[in-house]
């Protein structure tokens, strides 16, 4: 799929009731981590197409201000480069979009496979992790994205927004190498269920996006063909069922959302199931068993 394709319907929020409606109303504000390439590019380039104004940031800032240029003629949109583990550059991010008219949805999307630079080798075992990139592992994927979730809540509140944390398949199955990583996507799906069951004007949502061909991935299986691995934007589809139907807040894997092909669901949008699956997942049924 190329997300250019992506139509009007296709992210857009319902509209919120703070929101200025009409013809010349901004769009709403998302802010997205980690949108200089890989999924969070692809989810800024749909945002975008559907008059989303965005907020965006990753550390590199040729590549960033690269995101930049492919956006700016489809919406507003306001590059920030910065790592998300900076207390400041995560206050960057809520003024910015707090300029904007407020953030409607945050998706925490950046995220690192070890903490530091592999260059090549192996994720290490539990055994010989270095704890610096350890604990770079967790700041980046859980403390940043908590901490700017806080810094965004009074925003997302007012426009009974959502969050969107992105996490993996190795926050619930084990896997040799990705300890640290599986550990940290762990901690994050349990912090996004006690967000939710805190916080009832704003949707919560884990979700697994699956294995996509990203330099992360890559990076995962150093020397390996992950040709056969699909692109990003072939995910974005289940995002769109997600923000179209806003389902209860919980944990939800992509490939159990919307498996409706972008062309099919841009020709024949009656088509489209109305409804999602339940969030019949690890959070849903740990917040329900009160554990
Ligand atoms: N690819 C997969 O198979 C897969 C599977 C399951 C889950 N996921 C999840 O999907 C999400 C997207 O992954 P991806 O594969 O698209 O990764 P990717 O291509 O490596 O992109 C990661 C993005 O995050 C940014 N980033 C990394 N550390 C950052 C920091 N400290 N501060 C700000 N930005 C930072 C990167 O830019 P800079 O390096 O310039 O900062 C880049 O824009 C991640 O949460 C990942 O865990 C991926």
């Amino acid at each position: 799929m190329n997300s250019t394709d992506i139509t009007h319907t296709a992210l857009s929020p319902s509209p919120s009731p703070s929101q200025p409606q009409g013809p010349s109303a901004p769009g709403p504000v998302a802010v997205v981590t980690g949108a200089s390439r890989g999924l969070g590019l692809e989810l800024a380039r749909a945002l975008a197409a559907d008059g989303w104004q965005l907020v965006i940031t990753a550390r590199n800032p040729v590549e960033l201000a690269a995101a930049e240029a492919l956006l700016r003629p489809l919406t507003t949109v306001l590059a920030l480069p910065g790592s998300v583990v900076d207390d400041d550059h995560r206050a960057e991010l809520a003024g910015a979009a707090d300029r904007l008219g407020g953030a409607a949805l945050l998706v925490n999307n950046a995220s690192t496979l070890t903490g530091y630079d592999l260059e090549g080798a192996a994720p290490p075992t539990l055994a010989g992790f270095p704890l610096p990139g350890l604990l770079e592992t967790f700041e980046v994927n859980v403390l940043a994205p908590i901490a700017l979730t806080q810094l965004l809540l009074p925003q997302l509140r007012m426009h009974g927004g959502s969050v969107i944390n992105l996490s993996s398949d190795a926050a619930v199955e084990a896997y040799a190498g990705w300890g640290g990583y599986g550990a940290s996507k762990a901690a994050l799906d349990h912090a996004s269920a006690v967000l939710a069951l805190e916080e009832a004007q704003v949707r919560v949502w884990a979700v697994d996006p699956g294995d996509m061909r990203t330099r992360m991935h890559q990076e995962a299986f150093p020397g390996e063909d992950i040709s056969d691995r699909p692109l990003p934007g072939t995910v974005v589809p289940a995002f769109r069922t997600l923000l179209r139907e806003r389902p209860a807040s919980g944990r939800y894997r992509a490939a159990d959302l919307s498996a409706v092909p972008e062309a099919v669901a841009e020709s024949v949008p009656e088509a489209l199931p109305r409804t999602v699956p339940e969030a019949g997942s690890v959070i849903a049924a740990a917040a329900s068993d009160g554990r």
